[in-house]
């Protein structure tokens, strides 16, 4: 089976907390079971922003990693690695800048918002400009078919499919294309040759979106196809030039459902978090002095857990009846807020347990961490190299 490869990045904003476990690692840890997954930490991305003051990428960059290990992030199964050591991003960036309309660019909604919203910083740079191509460079050099990202990001990943169809309709026409199609199918075998050829006719002449489907699925099976042969026959399928570069698919994020100790979303910038490494007291007490409903002055005031941010932590972590225990011993006055607050210390201590734990062992030698990214870029530069053979012969760069 060919395989579908996912890749997703992270600017590197140092330790994480449980708003990014729960909003994205989990899903990391869940897709890597399934596809080959590539993983990174967009540090380039980072200089965009922060290209005054770079000081805190390299330490930023280690501990995002060790966290993304700690959550179950696994290198036997994901690649891991640092987009700044895999050199070919910027080359692909640079080809796809002779190419990208400038007017696509400025209409990218993230462009201006940025802009505003980090108004304290002079971003009327050439780099940041160029963010989303760099994302996209990112993408296209893996082939990557499907993207996790949030909602804030599925203007990049639309932007990079329009990036990957202009590439291909400009440099995917090579000479003889229909020949070399036609011998590709052939290489199928008859029986399946034939249905290739009548789902390409039902979607070519009829439209039929399913027919399409279909035969892309079984060019995905089909074991015995190169490369080079695979990406013309998914572009002849839809009567265009030979496809280089795959247009991406997002895999949309959930929001986080993870609030944050004041009710409000889990984020950084609002200084609400616990961190997945953060010391068990120090867990303990941020919950102890959260805030609650703020009707219940005494003990016997009666409450209503839905005006309370604690209670939106017994959402994510109780079960039914721990719930009920909760929203009746609240309403009623029966419990106190310290009292209804311990289950849920309890609950994030016992996660937090075991991602300490492997987290340490990261802490206490650095070498494993350095060893698992330097295999991971290794394994990803071995992928972005087949890309850039492809793309540099696409646009008339071989000399040899
Ligand atoms: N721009 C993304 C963010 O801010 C990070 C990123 C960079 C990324 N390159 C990527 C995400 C490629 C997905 C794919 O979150
Ligand atoms: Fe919040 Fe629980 Fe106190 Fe009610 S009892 S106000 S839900 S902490």
């Amino acid at each position: 089976m060919y395989e579908a490869r996912v890749l997703s990045g992270m600017r590197p904003t140092g330790s994480l907390h449980l708003g990014h476990y729960h909003g994205v690692l989990k899903n990391w840890a869940r897709l890597q079971a399934e596809y080959t997954c590539l993983f990174f930490v967009a540090d380039w991305h980072a200089l965009t922003t922060d290209y005054e003051a770079p000081g805190e990428i390299p330490k930023n960059t280690w501990d995002m990693v060790i966290d993304w290990l700690a959550a179950g992030i696994d290198p036997n199964q994901a690649i891991l690695f640092i987009q700044s050591q895999v050199i070919e991003h910027a080359e692909l960036h640079l080809l796809l800048s002779m190419m990208a309309p400038l007017g696509w660019l400025e209409r990218v909604p993230t462009y201006k918002d940025q802009q505003e919203k980090l108004s304290n910083k002079d971003l009327s740079t050439y780099g940041f400009l160029g963010y989303p191509l760099l994302q996209s460079a990112d993408i296209l050099i893996y082939r990557a078919k499907y993207v996790p990202v949030g909602e804030d990001q599925v203007p990049h990943v639309e932007f990079t499919r329009e990036i990957a169809r202009r590439f291909n309709h400009l440099y995917g026409r090579e000479p003889g294309f229909e020949e070399k199609a036609k011998a590709a199918v052939k290489k199928m075998g008859s029986k399946k040759a034939r249905l290739l050829n009548d789902l390409r006719k039902k979607f070519l002449e009829q439209g039929e979106a399913e027919a399409l489907g279909r035969a892309q699925a079984l060019l995905d099976e089909q074991q015995n196809l190169s490369r080079g042969d695979r990406e013309r026959l998914y572009g002849w399928l839809e009567g265009t030039g030979k496809k280089i570069l795959v247009e991406p698919d997002v895999l949309l994020t959930e929001a986080s459902k993870m609030p944050g100790l004041d009710g409000q979303k889990m984020s950084k910038s609002y200084g609400n978090t616990i961190a997945l490494r953060e010391d068990p007291a120090e867990v303990a007490r941020k919950i102890k002095t959260m805030p609650t409903d703020p009707a219940r002055v005494k003990r016997s005031d009666r409450g209503t857990p839905e005006k309370c941010p604690v209670w939106s932590l017994h959402l994510v972590y109780s079960d039914e009846a721990k719930k009920k225990w909760a929203h009746e011993g609240c309403t009623t006055a029966g419990i106190g807020c310290l009292e209804c607050k311990q289950p849920v210390i309890e609950a994030i201590q016992a996660e937090l347990a075991p991602i300490r734990e492997r987290a340490q062992a990261y802490l206490d030698d650095p070498t494993l961490v350095k060893n698992i990214v330097a295999d991971g870029c290794e394994k990803a530069k071995k992928l972005a190299e087949e890309t850039m053979r492809d793309v540099r012969e696409a646009m008339g760069l071989t000399y040899t």
